[in-house]
């Protein structure tokens, strides 16, 4: 089911992505270039599957949530871009491939990054990816800058590598992660339900808890990940944390407990969903798959 419900997700999100990097003249090429190679290069696309599948989940239609979904992609490439120069995280592989600095250069890295997030806003104003009503647009702009910056995403980011060989507490150390990966995640959800037109607010209150727990649950994999997956199944160099000295789940809590914590999300995330029927079958998968993925 999820395998299917991916493939034809992954699909849809794919060929609206495709329409956003035509360069409007030939001294942008590069530019839009390596902002094409920093999006088009694979990744699971776990956002946008959790914006069709939160928009179906309330009775919507998956094209419907185009817009969020390839909104919530570009934020995502952006920070994975930025996250992976030489001033972050170093590093030199990601989905496979070299970085998008080592494909093509620092500076050009850092404006392909600012380039998708600009790309991200548009792409959910853009009247063929989003026709929902002006309100509900504005909704879903304001939540999804809210979760991309400062106060949610960027904050995050601040907080890791302000952390770096520090010990946090676990209190610390979830707040660092509910931030710089649970925030772009519960935007995903919201965003989707937006999408749909008949989102109302008890529905918008289970799926923020669901998305909350699922948000924390897929930074804990992807410490989890880092200590026993291979560079090769990740297509980012696994043991990048520890040799970064970076504050971890497994580095706090211990590789098991981590595990531990992960299922026990999982299932707080399940539990929210309860008043949803079978059409939130897909974010009920989602919430498996994000805690038992290998990569
Ligand atoms: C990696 O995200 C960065 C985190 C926020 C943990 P993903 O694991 O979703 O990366 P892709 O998009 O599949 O490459
Ligand atoms: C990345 O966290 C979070 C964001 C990019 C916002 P990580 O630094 O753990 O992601 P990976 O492991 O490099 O994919
Ligand atoms: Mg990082
Ligand atoms: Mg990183
Ligand atoms: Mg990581």
């Amino acid at each position: 089911m999820i395998a299917a419900y991916s493939a034809s997700s992954q699909a849809r999100v794919n060929a609206a992505l495709e329409t956003l990097f035509n360069a409007p003249s030939p001294e942008l090429a590069r530019l839009y270039e390596a902002m094409r190679y920093s999006v088009m290069n694979g990744g699971k696309r776990v956002r946008p599957l959790l914006a069709y599948a939160a928009c179906e989940a309330l009775g919507g239609d998956a094209e419907q949530a185009n817009g969020a979904a390839c909104a919530v992609e570009l934020i995502h490439a952006y920070s994975l871009v930025h996250d992976d120069l030489p001033a972050m995280d170093d590093d030199d592989l990601r989905r496979g491939q070299p970085t998008t600095h080592k494909k093509f250069d620092e500076a050009c890295a850092i404006l392909a990054g600012d380039g998708l997030q600009s790309l991200a806003f548009s792409a959910l104003l853009d009247p063929r990816l989003n026709g929902a009503d002006a309100e509900i647009r504005l909704q879903m702009v304001s939540a999804l800058a809210l979760a991309a910056g400062p106060a949610g995403m960027v904050g995050g980011q601040a907080i890791d590598l302000g952390s770096v060989g520090l010990k946090l507490d676990q209190k610390a150390l979830e707040y660092m992660h509910r931030h710089k990966t649970g925030a772009l995640i519960e935007a995903s959800v919201k965003l989707g339900a937006l999408a749909s037109g008949r989102a109302e607010k008890d529905q918008l209150k289970s799926l923020q808890t669901y998305a909350q727990a699922i948000g924390l649950a897929f930074q804990v994999q992807d410490d989890i990940l880092d200590v026993e997956s291979d560079t090769e199944t990740l297509g980012k160099r696994q043991g990048a944390d520890i040799a970064r000295d970076k504050p971890t789940y497994p580095a706090l809590l211990g590789l098991d407990a981590a595990k531990a914590y992960a299922l026990e999300l999982r299932d707080q995330a399940l539990h929210a969903l309860r008043p949803f029927d079978a059409s939130a079958e897909p974010l009920r998968d989602l919430a498996r798959y994000i805690v038992e993925r290998r990569s």
